[in-house]
C-alpha cells in the first residue's frame, strides 16, 4: 500500500466500515526545538488540532540525507550553515495523518522567517530566525511522500484508528 495516501478503515459509524483517503505529511523539529525544549509543545499543537501521529522518531540527521532534503538550495548562500545547523544535534521527525493535513500543517508553522510570521503560527510564537525556525513541513502532497520515504521505512509507520476521530470529522469529511 502507498503510504503517502494511506486507504483507513473506520468502523466508528454504526458498525458501518468506511475507508478514507486522508494525506499524510512530515514534520521536522529542528535542532532548535530540541535544544529549548520546545517538542511537546509543538507536538501538542499538532495533536490537539486533531491530526494524528503515525510516525515519530528522533534522528542525528546525516549530511547525505539532508543534501537530499535540501538540494533545492544548494546553490544557495545559506545551504552550508543550514547542514551545520541541521546535523548539530538530533532532530525528532514525525510523520502527522489527517484530512488536507499538508496545507493544514503549513499554516500552522507559518511564513518560513520567525520574524514574519503570523503570531499564533509556530514560528510566529517561537522564532526570530529565518533559518533557526522550529519546524520543517512539507510543502505539497508530492514532496510529503518524497520525504516521508526519505526518513520513514514502510514498517515505521502505523495504521490505526484514534477513537476520537468520530468527535474531529463531520461523516463526510471522514471519506
Ligand atoms: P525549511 O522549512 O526547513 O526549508 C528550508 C530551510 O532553509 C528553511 O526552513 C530555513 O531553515 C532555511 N532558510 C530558508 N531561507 C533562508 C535564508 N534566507 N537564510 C538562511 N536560512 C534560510
Amino acid at each position: 500500500m502507498d503510504k503517502g495516501i494511506p486507504q483507513n478503515k473506520s468502523n466508528n459509524e454504526k458498525g458501518k466500515v468506511i475507508f478514507m483517503a486522508h494525506e499524510r505529511t512530515l514534520v521536522i523539529l529542528k535542532p532548535d526545538a530540541v535544544n529549548r525544549g520546545l517538542v511537546g509543545t509543538v507536538m501538542n499543537r499538532f495533536e490537539r488540532k486533531g491530526l494524528k501521529i503515525v510516525g515519530l522518531k528522533m534522528e542525528n540527521l546525516e549530511e547525505k540525507k539532508l543534501k537530499e532534503h535540501y538540494a533545492h538550495h544548494k546553490d544557495k548562500h545559506f545551504f552550508e550553515e543550514l547542514l551545520e545547523y541541521m546535523s548539530s544535534i538530533p532532530s525528532v521527525l514525525v510523520v502527522f495523518e489527517g484530512k488536507d493535513a499538508v496545507a493544514v500543517v503549513r499554516k500552522m508553522a507559518g511564513a518560513t522567517s520567525g520574524r514574519d510570521a503570523e503570531p499564533g503560527t509556530i514560528r510566529g510564537d517561537f522564532s526570530m530566525s529565518i533559518q533557526v525556525n522550529v519546524i520543517h513541513a512539507s510543502g505539497s502532497t508530492k514532496e510529503a511522500e518524497k520525504e516521508i520515504k526519505r526518513f520513514f521505512g514502510e514498517k515505521d509507520l502505523m495504521e490505526y484508528e484514534r477513537t476520537d476521530f468520530g468527535a474531529i470529522y463531520s461523516s463526510e469529511e471522514k471519506k
